[in-house]
């Protein structure tokens, strides 16, 4: 048996359209999903092309011109949102509807005011209306994780009967724990009688901050498709950030034994392309993608990275895609990181010079907040200058 592979949905362009003040248009989206398929994501799930006729337009436009990626679009468990969606999809290399309807009692009473009879007829009458008209048929139990078990198995059993090839199990409002959440995974795949060869995938959103822990535990208990977003953006706190599932997975290799479809070199390109066309910009202790990530402040830090950068890197920024300005200089800054930074700035001082400067450096940087490589340049500028008087000076005496 060869390693397993995890498939990457990306929902970017639906769910993480639902970030409250996002909106894209349709130039957005192409510019976006042309950058996902060069990520290498294995799905794009472009829209919801029964919300508008523009989304339809800006769903078509991609399933027309970017191949060599499954292209899916989301509609409610109803014939009119499938049609949409096969109209917007006819002419994609390989075509996915995602398909969702509530089974939650809280849903069920307050938004669908429907039994769970009624829900469970619903969802395989649909699946079988769609079957024949799409590659793949993504089926999803919306507030998966706030339904009864049994009644969830049931479900997915008769959609997979009736056509579904991946059932999508949500944490729709970000609300199980990671063991749990797993559990429900490993729950599904034992208790589900025909779910051999039906992909299960993991949706998680971040409400509790914990939309990356448990995809990643779905993933330990059998789920083969992760959906996430750039940047971990989407409906209120978002959903699973991509680029932090990635890299855990590429991380801790030694841990899952997974592989994946991504390249992370496009990584950072992705995240800020998202970044710009959604106007969020991120927090600077983002993972993996905030500004600071790979920067280290304090003098023991950068001395430990200057002798081996293991000491305080766990990913190495080139990974994806950056290329690094690894110490911030201020002053917890030691002796090490300064001396690299004025080789680095291209000078090349004596020891004295470099000991006069460095003591010129800490006390600018008691004084000023923000170092930056100007203050630097002044710095050493300011110590050669004295140093080439003081010199002039004994030849003259
Ligand atoms: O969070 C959710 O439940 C969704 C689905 C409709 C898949 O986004
Ligand atoms: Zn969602």
């Amino acid at each position: 048996m060869g390693v397993k592979r995890v498939m990457v949905f990306d929902t970017t362009l639906r769910d993480g359209e639902q970030t409250p003040g996002v909106n894209f248009n349709a130039k957005d989206k192409f510019e976006i999903a042309y950058q996902l398929a060069k990520l290498g994501v294995d799905v794009i799930e472009a829209g919801f092309p029964a919300a508008s006729n523009g989304d339809f337009e800006a769903v078509k436009n991609i399933a027309d011109h970017i191949k060599g990626v499954t292209i899916a679009a989301m509609g409610r468990a109803v014939k009119e949102d499938i049609d949409r969606v096969s109209s917007a999809l006819k002419n994609a290399e390989k075509s996915r509807l995602h398909v969702f309807i509530a089974t939650s009692d809280i849903h069920l009473q307050y938004k669908l005011k429907m039994t769970r009879d009624e829900v469970l007829k619903k969802a395989v009458e649909m699946v079988k209306y769609a079957r024949g008209k799409f590659d793949e048929i993504e089926f999803s139990a919306e507030d998966a994780s706030r339904t009864d078990w049994d009644f969830l198995v049931k479900v997915f059993s008769e959609v997979i009967d009736a056509g579904a090839h991946i059932i999508n199990v949500p944490d729709t409002v970000g609300y199980a724990m990671p063991r749990e959440y797993g559990e429900l995974i490993r729950y599904i795949r034992n208790n589900v009688p025909n779910i051999d060869g039906v992909i299960i995938s993991a949706h998680c959103h971040n409400d509790l901050g914990l939309a990356v822990a448990n995809s990643l535990s779905a993933i330990e208990n059998g789920a083969t498709q992760v959906e996430v977003t750039v940047n971990g953006i989407g409906e209120r706190a978002g959903n699973a950030a991509m680029e932090e599932v990635i890299m855990a997975l590429n991380t801790r290799k030694d841990y899952f034994g997974l592989v994946h479809g991504i390249n992370t070199k496009e990584i950072y390109n992705t995240s800020k392309l998202v970044s710009e066309l959604t106007g969020i910009k991120l927090q600077p202790n983002k993972a993996v993608v905030g500004a600071n990530a790979f920067r280290h402040q304090s003098g023991i830090h950068q001395h430990g990275v200057i002798n081996n950068r293991l000491t305080y890197e766990i990913m190495r920024p080139e990974d994806i895609g950056v290329v690094p300005d690894t110490f911030a200089l201020g002053k917890l800054s030691g002796r090490n990181a300064f001396e690299l930074k004025v080789r680095q700035l291209g000078y090349n001082l004596s020891p004295g010079e470099i000991s006069e400067a460095f003591r010129k450096f800490k006390d600018l940087a008691d004084r000023k907040k923000t170092i930056v490589e100007e203050d630097i340049r002044f710095v050493v500028e300011e110590t050669i200058e004295e140093f080439r008087s003081f010199r002039e000076g004994e030849a003259w005496a």
